[in-house]
């Protein structure tokens, strides 16, 4: 089982858009896909088609006890991936969790209970450094970074790449940069592809080759409970993001020769 988080901690970069597509589109290519909701604002919730006000369980619940992860407690989105969802119940999980033991490793052992049912985990972090997202950072195998190609993002990544870091000295050492995904990319504004190309320079082969165009279709579906893909596969967002998941896939699977 692959362990993605999708982090970043600015906010409007498009994780949540990255992590539902992907689910859909990984839930297309027939893998069991289980979509985490780390975010209290439940964005990849409601964007599955799950209803915030009417939970019978969220992720609030298993970060205070993650052996409920035995049972059948997952929420079936729209497109037939599984979710943990979220709501504002789970801004108070933090002020809960901070005495708790093992407070970092609770969605870890979580996770670790239903290994056998989901071929990818795909987390959806909150866009702030706070005890949830380390949950999902200890818990994952690999970090997916979406980033808005503009002046500041690669300041903002070499921050990201610190955490990582500090994240893998103290929680978790395996934990990897899987990869960097190119998001709300405008090909007409000169600034973005100039900081695109500063990217790759800088990160080369692990910044994914498909980006992701800014496109209405990838905002709209949203509202109506679905991925693009299933709102509209024929859109250019939806084809970024399924070209852009056949890569993560690929890269995944690629067995590494040293
Ligand atoms: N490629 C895109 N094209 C158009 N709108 C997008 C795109 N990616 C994200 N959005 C919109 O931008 C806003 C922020 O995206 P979101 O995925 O929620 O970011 P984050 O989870 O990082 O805060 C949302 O309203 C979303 O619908
Ligand atoms: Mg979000």
């Amino acid at each position: 089982m692959h362990v993605l988080a999708i982090t970043n901690q600015k906010g409007g970069v498009g994780k949540t858009t990255t992590a539902v597509n992907v689910a859909a589109a990984l839930t297309k290519l027939k893998q069991r896909v289980l979509l985490v909701d780390l975010d209290p604002q439940g964005n990849a919730t409601t964007g599955s088609g799950l209803d915030k006000s009417n939970l019978s369980y969220s992720i609030y619940d298993i970060l205070l006890d993650p052996q409920l992860a035995q049972g059948d407690i997952f929420s079936l989105s729209q497109a037939g991936y599984h979710v943990l969802p979220a709501n504002r119940n789970l801004a108070g999980a933090e002020v809960e969790l901070v005495e708790g033991e093992r407070r970092e490793y609770r969605l870890k052992e979580a996770l670790a209970i239903c290994s056998d049912r989901y071929d990818i985990v795909l987390i959806d972090c909150p866009p702030t450094l706070n005890l949830l997202t380390i949950n999902g950072l200890a818990a994952a195998t690999k970090v997916i970074i979406p980033m808005q190609c503009e002046y500041y993002a690669l300041e903002g990544l070499s921050d990201l790449v610190q955490t990582v870091r500090q994240v893998r000295g103290h929680l978790n050492p395996h934990l990897e940069i899987e990869g960097i995904v190119r998001t709300l990319l405008d090909p007409r504004n000169a600034l973005a592809q100039q900081v695109s190309e500063q990217l790759q320079k800088h990160f080369g082969d692990k910044v994914y080759n498909t980006p992701i165009p800014r496109n209405v279709r990838l905002a709209e579906a949203p509202s109506h409970g679905l991925s693009a893909i299933d709102y509209d596969g024929s859109s250019k967002g939806a084809k970024a993001y399924v070209q852009l998941t056949q890569e993560i896939l690929q890269r995944l699977t690629e067995v590494k020769v040293k």
